[in-house]
C-alpha cells in the first residue's frame, strides 16, 4: 500500500486499533538500558535487541509505524539480512526516524534544556526519505521545578519543533511533533495541566505561525498526570478526564491524533490511562500510543541479552502491544493483565 499525501500518513500512522512503537533510543539511552539487565550494548546487540522486537509475528495487527535510530535504519533482520525500513514496509508498518540531536542546556536558563539538529537537518531528511522512512520524530523537554519552566524555554523549543516540522512537511514526512513536560518531581496535576495547556498553546501558535498543514502531522505528548512524588496520585478517572480536557482547548481538530509517549508510568497505567481516554466520547482526533518504555520494558527484562529468551521476549512485547491496541478502541479490561 503507498501512501502519497502527508494527510494518509498522519491518518495510517494513528488508525483506531493501532499505535507507534518508539524503538529510537540513541546508543547512549539504549546502553542505560541494557545496564538495568546487564547486557553490553554493542552494534550487534542492539541490532539483536531491535530484531526481536520487529520480527515479532503479528505485530502489524497492533503496530502501525516504529520509531527507529539512525543506526537501526540502516540495520538488518538477523535471518534474512534484510534492511530493517524494507522489512517493516514489507509488513505494511511505516518505517519512521528519530532526526532531534538530543536536549541540551538552554543558554541562560542553566537548568532548562533546548533540543538541538536543525541545522543540516533538510539533507538528513532527503536521505532519510530515500531510506525509507515516511514520518520523523523530534522531541523538546520542559522540566517542572522550582521557578521552572521559563515562557523562554516553552518558547524557544516550541519555535525549533515548529521549524523541524516544516521541513519534514517539505521533504513528504509526517512530523511527529513532541513537547514532553516530565513528570519527575512533586508538582500536582493541577500544574501538570496548566503547564501543559501553555505548553500546548505555544506549540500550536508556532506552528500556525510557520504555515505547518496540521492535517500531515502528529502530536506526540505527555499525558497530564501528577508528579511522580507527588503525596496525592490522581485516579485513572481523573488522568484521563483532565488529559483530554486540556487538548480540547489547545489542539486544533484537524490534527489526525495524538500518540502519547508514556513519559516513565508502568506499562499497565499507561495502558490504562489510554484505554479510559477512549471510553470517553467528544474527541475530533484519534487517540493513541507512541510508546518505548511501556511497550518494550517487560520484552526487554524477558530477552535479557539471549536468542534463547526471543519467544518469551517477543511474546511479552505482543502482550504490551495488543492490550495497548485494545486501549485506543476503549476496549481493555484490568482482568485481561
Ligand atoms: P517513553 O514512552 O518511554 O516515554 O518513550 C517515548 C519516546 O519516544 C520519548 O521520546
Amino acid at each position: 500500500m503507498e501512501l502519497n499525501s502527508l494527510k494518509d500518513i498522519a491518518e495510517a500512522m494513528v488508525t483506531p486499533g493501532k499505535g507507534i512503537l518508539a524503538a529510537d533510543e540513541s546508543t547512549p539511552t539504549c546502553a542505560k538500558r541494557f545496564e538495568s539487565i546487564n547486557v553490553e550494548s554493542t552494534t550487534e546487540s542492539r541490532n539483536a535487541y531491535r530484531d526481536m522486537l520487529f520480527t515479532a509475528m503479528g505485530i502489524e495487527e497492533y503496530i502501525s509505524g516504529v520509531i527507529l535510530f539512525d543506526e537501526t535504519l540502516r540495520q538488518s533482520t538477523v535471518d534474512g539480512d534484510l534492511p530493517f525500513p524494507e522489512h517493516l514496509s514489507a509488513l505494511g508498518i511505516l518505517p519512521g526516524i528519530k532526526v532531534d540531536m538530543g536536549a541540551k542546556i538552554l543558554a541562560n536558563s542553566p537548568d532548562e534544556k533546548i533540543t538541538e539538529g536543525l541545522d543540516g537537518l533538510r539533507d538528513r531528511l532527503i536521505e532519510y526519505y530515500k531510506m525509507g522512512a515516511r514520518f520523523a520524530k523530534w522531541r523538546a523537554v520542559i522540566t517542572i521545578g522550582e521557578h521552572i519552566p521559563t515562557h523562554y524555554c516553552i518558547a524557544t523549543n516550541a519555535q525549533a519543533l515548529a521549524r523541524y516540522a516544516a521541513l519534514c512537511q517539505e521533504q513528504g514526512i509526517v512530523p511527529i511533533v513532541e513537547p514532553e513536560i516530565l513528570m519527575d518531581g512533586t508538582h500536582t496535576i493541577e500544574e501538570s495541566y496548566d503547564l501543559t495547556i501553555e505548553t500546548l498553546h505555544t506549540v500550536f501558535y508556532e506552528l500556525a505561525s510557520q504555515g505547518v498543514q496540521l492535517d500531515g502531522m502528529v502530536l506526540k505528548p505527555n499525558m497530564v498526570l501528577s508528579g511522580y512524588d507527588c503525596e496525592t496520585q490522581a485516579s485513572v478517572e481523573q488522568v484521563a478526564s483532565m488529559t483530554v480536557d486540556c487538548f480540547m482547548n489547545t489542539v486544533p481538530a484537524a490534527v489526525p491524533g495524538i500518540a502519547f509517549l508514556s513519559g516513565g508510568q508502568s506499562e499497565e497505567l499507561a495502558t490504562a490511562h489510554l484505554n479510559a481516554m477512549n471510553q470517553m466520547d467528544r474527541k475530533p482526533w484519534n487517540l493513541t500510543f507512541s510508546y518505548g518504555r511501556a511497550l518494550q520494558t517487560p520484552a526487554l527484562i524477558a530477552w535479557g541479552g539471549s536468542a534463547d529468551n526471543v519467544p518469551a521476549a517477543q511474546e511479552a512485547f505482543l502482550k504490551r502491544a495488543k492490550l495497548n491496541s485494545l486501549a485506543t478502541l476503549g476496549r481493555f479490561s484490568e482482568d485481561m493483565e
